[in-house]
């Protein structure tokens, strides 16, 4: 058994560490650097997401966080039965994955809408028509709605899983 917690909880903390640093960015720096750079913006955000396919790596990452903090959560807990979900740990780890889940589901939204701009933008010729800019403007103001959301619940989930074991309720 010792065994395996040690490689899920290698998986859980390198995946949730790459997935966690890669959201922060893109949200706070990276997608805005690209809506203040224009064209050039536009350029370099094909690029991740079409040649580099980074919104694959992200998800990749999530995925095997929440997988493997999902099995960590059903071994510590007995498969959800014992004693341990209604300690501090077990409550602030149940908090923390609640985040995760949240910031899943909003990093979902940031990260589909950023592979459509990319796919919008390689296919504008020259100047986008009325329609590729109204899908464009359309995505956009979804992505700053859902960006708050998925940056603090990535800063929440962070916190309790890294204080969990030390909180008292
Ligand atoms: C659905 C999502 C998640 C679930 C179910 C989950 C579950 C867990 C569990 C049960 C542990 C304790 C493992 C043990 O017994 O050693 C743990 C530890 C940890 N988790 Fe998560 N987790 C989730 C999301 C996250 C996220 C989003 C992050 C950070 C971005 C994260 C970072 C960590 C870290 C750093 C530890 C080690 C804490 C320690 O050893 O005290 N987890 N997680």
């Amino acid at each position: 058994m010792n065994f395996i917690m040690l490689v899920l909880r290698l998986l859980h903390i390198v995946a949730a560490i790459i997935w966690g640093g890669s959201a922060i960015l893109m949200s706070l720096f990276i997608g805005r650097g690209i809506e203040a750079t224009a064209e050039a913006g536009q350029r370099f955000a094909q690029y991740l997401t079409n040649t580099l396919r980074i919104h694959i790596f992200i998800t990749i990452s999530a995925v095997t966080a929440i997988l493997a903090g999902s099995m960590l959560y059903w071994i510590d807990s007995n498969g959800f039965s014992s004693s341990w979900m209604r300690s501090s740990a077990g409550i602030g780890f149940g908090i923390g994955a609640g985040f995760g889940l949240i910031a899943f589901v909003s990093g979902a939204i940031f990260g589909n809408g950023n592979a459509r701009l990319g796919r919008i933008g390689a296919q504008i010729q020259e100047k986008p028509t009325t329609d590729q800019l109204a899908q464009i403007q359309a995505i956009q103001k979804r992505i700053k709605r859902v960006s708050p959301i998925h940056v603090t619940s990535m800063f929440l989930a962070m916190i309790f899983m890294a204080s969990a074991r030390y909180l008292m309720f």
